[in-house]
């Protein structure tokens, strides 16, 4: 994104004039950098040549995975509408990979059935069940199976996974039982160890730790792994300041670690492939004075986006038209919404705004749409996506009648 002429540029495409178009909010995505960032990642670890699967969680739009298939890339999923939607998107059963701790029979059912590459246990209870379920259907199931490898992925606390306090993933006391147990079994196959430590992971340090547990507990298990998947978490830039994770400095470990372990790797990215591709336009309703500060009140909210709301995310708010004046002011930017953590960003020197002017709340590509909601009866937003200079209308704005 850039400003000619003082305005607001996707790929050659001035922003306001989407926003006059397709009314607000609106979801806008760029291709350019989703390609740009799937390049970059493969990049980074072309020496391990891994297997990715985009985690679908942090964007489910069908039209969007479609593209993202057409890199080659696979999915992680974690639930059966996610899985119906990476195949309905083309991506290939035996490139994708089912993660989470719940999985129901019906879900283990359809996975076994639509011949998935791996299923990712969490607990013996499911490992259980899918043996279950493939003794029923005369099958033999490649799972994997989920370490906690309690480490700390120095992240925000609540989407920090690799610690002993959190749900996911087993220890490794259990971990060395299953493999014995998935090893003795006649309708299971162990192919995979996998660990997903966090996300918006911004140093290598983390994942350096975690493959030191890793080659611990693979030396204990003295089981060959034909997958280790190493799920996603690597964070992005929202702050503009250059703070980046080093993937050169993550792939050298993982080297290291395939040399002694010879295992295909699997990574899970989502944030790192979607999450700076996407903008939320939204428009000033009113400008309220309050008692110190002012409210510029929008319209969107945190239905459309939950990232601030949730875990007092910062995302970089920029006006779609930059004005010549020099008069700064410090706004509240908040949503209509009957709560008050309805609340994007509080920022100060902000340019002067009026009421109808536009702006573009920065990188919501990954968990953007897909946390939102209808909360307070909202329809959800109109996506778009530029692809070649051009604007594809991906997902249609939701009617009030749908919702009635
Ligand atoms: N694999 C597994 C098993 C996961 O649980 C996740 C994310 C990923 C991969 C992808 O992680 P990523 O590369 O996107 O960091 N709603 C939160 C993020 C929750 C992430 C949950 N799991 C947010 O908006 O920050």
């Amino acid at each position: 994104m850039i400003y000619k002429k003082n305005k607001l540029n996707i790929d050659g495409i001035n922003i306001d004039f989407l926003a006059r178009k397709f009314n607000t909010p609106i979801y806008c995505y760029s291709l350019k950098k989703i390609k740009e960032n799937i390049l970059n990642f493969t990049n980074n670890f072309n020496k391990i040549n891994p297997l990715i699967c985009f985690a679908v969680k942090a964007n489910t739009n069908v039209k969007i995975l479609k593209e993202i298939k057409n890199f080659n890339l696979g999915a992680d999923v974690v639930s059966i509408g996610e899985l119906m939607k990476a195949i309905k998107a083309g991506i290939k059963p035996k490139k994708i990979v089912f993660s989470g701790v719940g999985k129901t029979k019906t879900e283990i059912e359809y996975a076994i059935q639509k011949k998935i590459l791996l299923i990712n246990a969490e607990s013996k209870s499911e490992i259980l069940e899918i043996e279950k379920i493939a003794k029923i259907k005369k099958r033999i199931v490649d799972v994997g199976i989920r370490l906690n490898p309690n480490t700390d992925a120095k992240t925000i606390r609540q989407i920090s996974t690799g610690k002993k306090e959190n749900k996911f993933g087993v220890n490794e006391k259990i971990f060395l039982q299953l493999v014995n147990y998935v090893r003795s079994s006649k309708y299971l196959n162990l192919k995979c160890l996998s660990v997903h430590i966090g996300s918006q992971i911004l140093s290598h340090k983390p994942y350096q730790k975690m493959l030191i547990v890793l080659d611990k507990i693979i030396e204990k298990s003295k089981y060959k792994f034909d997958y280790i998947d190493l799920g996603g978490g690597m964070g992005i830039d929202y702050s503009h300041n250059n703070t980046k994770i080093n993937l050169k400095k993550y792939s050298s470990y993982v080297e290291k670690f395939i040399k002694k372990n010879n295992s295909k790797i699997i990574f899970e990215p989502g944030r790192s492939i979607i999450g700076n591709a996407g903008i939320l336009i939204t428009k000033i309703i009113y400008i309220k004075e309050g008692f110190k500060k002012n409210f510029i009140i929008l319209d969107a909210a945190m239905n459309d986006f939950m990232r601030p709301a949730l875990y007092a995310a910062q995302h970089k708010i920029l006006p779609l038209k930059k004005t010549r004046n020099r008069s700064k002011k410090s706004y509240e930017f908040v949503g209509p919404i009957c709560e008050s953590t309805d609340k994007f960003a509080t920022i100060k020197n902000f340019q002067k705004l009026n009421e109808k002017d536009f702006l573009a709340i920065c990188d919501v590509g990954a968990y953007g749409t897909s946390l939102s909601s209808n909360y307070n009866v909202r329809p959800k937003p109109v996506e778009i996506l530029i692809k070649a200079s051009k604007v594809y209308i991906i997902n249609k704005r939701q009617k009030l009648s749908e919702l009635i």
